[in-house]
């Protein structure tokens, strides 16, 4: 058990983020939008990638609401990618996968090959988000990718949408298109 505890404190350290699940408010909001996007896309060939998945709660339920589309779960702490990896092999959906993967990672690295459009997923912190809004800015290629992230806004873009939840912190769920 130490070694257990051990070990995820070492990951967060190294990591700059605790495996925290996102809130059932969070998951409302994040789901509603992912929901939304999936919509307004052309499904086909879409994928969904939640970025830092943890214990993979909140993909097996994207998982869940969209059987037709890949989700995967890109995580770079080791125990809780097992436990996601384990809980999808015992409860599925048999949509969602696990990765172990840095969130830098370019998307076409970390699922099936898909010819549609990629929805981003993040719960991070901001020094994530300032990193990943400079790899975003070096990326080429069609601009069909969308995040949503909650609390922490992307460096050096502009949200299209913001939501703001009804929760103690009034936490922010924030949507960038055409990225
Ligand atoms: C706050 S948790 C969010 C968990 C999940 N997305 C949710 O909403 O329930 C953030 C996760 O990001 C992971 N993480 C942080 N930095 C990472 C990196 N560079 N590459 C992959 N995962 C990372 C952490 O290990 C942690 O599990």
């Amino acid at each position: 058990m130490l070694l257990v505890a051990g070990t995820i404190f070492a990951q967060t350290w190294r990591l700059g983020a605790p495996p925290m699940p996102s809130n059932r408010r969070m998951r409302h909001a994040i789901s509603h939008l992912v929901a939304m996007e999936l919509a307004r896309a052309n499904r086909t060939g879409a994928r969904v990638l939640d970025l830092g998945s943890g214990w993979g709660g909140l993909a097996r339920r994207l998982a869940a609401e969209h059987p037709e589309i890949p989700v995967v779960g890109v995580e770079r702490a080791l125990i809780p990618l097992l436990w996601s990896v384990l809980m999808q092999r015992l409860r599925g959906p048999a949509n969602a996968r696990f990765v172990y993967r840095d969130v830098l990672t370019p998307p076409a690295e970390c699922g099936p090959a898909q010819a549609g459009p990629t929805v981003l997923v993040a719960y991070l912190a901001p020094d994530h988000m300032a990193r990943l809004g400079r790899a975003l800015l070096e990326r080429t290629g069609p601009n069909e990718t969308v995040l949503v992230s909650a609390a922490f806004a992307l460096h050096g873009y502009e949200p299209d949408r913001v939501e703001t939840l009804t929760d103690l912190y009034r936490t922010r769920v924030y949507l960038y298109r055409g990225l």
